[in-house]
């Protein structure tokens, strides 16, 4: 029989809202602890209670701070030094949670950008969201963003004509125009304009404005070696519209944004990395991506 060691798989998480014993739910903030309790690896998340501003492990009912520190061992008198969960760099920014992970616990580099529009007046109250888990990697996903010629092929529409992509530092910034065919919406072509912004590989915020404004965020988790966790939202701006007519254009909108991520999937599923690809002069600008995707890696 073997012993359950976890170290050789993806890691897990525990994410839970101090306060969540006395606040109305949904106020505490936010905080992610490594899931496997420092003292005989027991899962917080599993049967650990929130007190306070604390978790207690529910094997021997030590308690951990937000930040991983041990404030309470029921038995014992003396706290031992390296008593520590290991804690995440988290945050809460327009009703998503964030939180940072570095292989050698380096500090963030970059916070989640600011989604203004959030929770302001004439805007949907939350977001319209879908999730799926797929074999891929975050950086495959980003590629797809400056991969002109698979607009075409892969989602049946013209790679935006005007197109303007800079990475810069930490972020790639982009902004396109195209005319699409918006079945969803009678059917009427419309000149649809896109700016998007991804700080790093593991999300990216885009602003759309055409048929109606919108703002979509999505997040790409990866959960194991081959495994990533996709998460897409949409918040809409209301122009006027009533409560009901706004939750069919956003459901309408977002089924079909949805539709156009999903297209993706069997080539992200079933394709390999190539790390030379033989390249066209039509081709985007992935050199350029790949350059700017690395300085996210660190040696092992
Ligand atoms: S395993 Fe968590 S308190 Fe013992
Ligand atoms: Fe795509």
């Amino acid at each position: 029989m073997e012993l359950r060691d976890r170290s050789g798989r993806g890691r897990e998480a525990t994410l839970f809202r101090s306060g969540a014993d006395r606040v109305p739910r949904g106020l505490g903030e936010v905080h992610v602890l490594d899931a496997f309790c420092p003292h005989l690896g027991a899962h917080l998340g599993v049967g650990g209670k929130v007190v306070g501003d604390s978790i207690r492990c529910p094997f021997h009912g030590w308690r951990f701070s937000g930040d991983g520190e041990c404030l309470e061992i029921p038995y014992a008198k003396r706290i031992p030094g390296n008593a520590r969960a290991d804690a995440y760099p988290s945050r809460e920014q327009a009703g998503l949670a964030w939180a940072w992970y570095h292989p050698q616990r380096a500090k963030p580099r970059f916070e989640p950008l600011e989604i203004p529009e959030y929770h302001t007046e004439d805007w949907a109250e939350e977001w319209t969201h879908y999730a799926w888990m797929i074999q891929t990697h975050p950086q495959e996903v980003a590629e797809n963003s400056v991969d002109w010629p698979h607009f075409h092929t892969v989602h049946m529409m013209e790679p935006p004509p005007e197109r303007d992509v800079r990475f810069e530092g930490h972020e790639i910034r982009c902004e396109a125009a195209t005319r699409k065919q918006v079945t969803t919406m009678d059917g009427v072509p419309d000149e649809i304009r896109v700016i998007g912004r991804n700080p790093g590989l593991g999300t990216s915020y885009v602003r759309y404005s055409g048929m109606g404004e919108t703002v979509i965020i999505m997040g790409m988790t990866p959960i194991d070696n081959d495994t990533m966790h996709m998460r897409f939202g949409v918040i809409g701006k209301k122009d006027g519209r009533t409560d009901e007519e706004m939750a069919a254009f956003i459901k309408l909108y977002a089924d079909d944004m949805a539709l156009a991520v999903e297209q993706d999937f069997p080539i992200w599923e079933n394709k390999v990395y190539r790390s030379t690809p033989n390249l066209c002069d039509g081709d985007g600008p992935v050199p350029d991506y790949r350059r700017w995707a690395s300085q996210f890696y660190v040696e092992s």
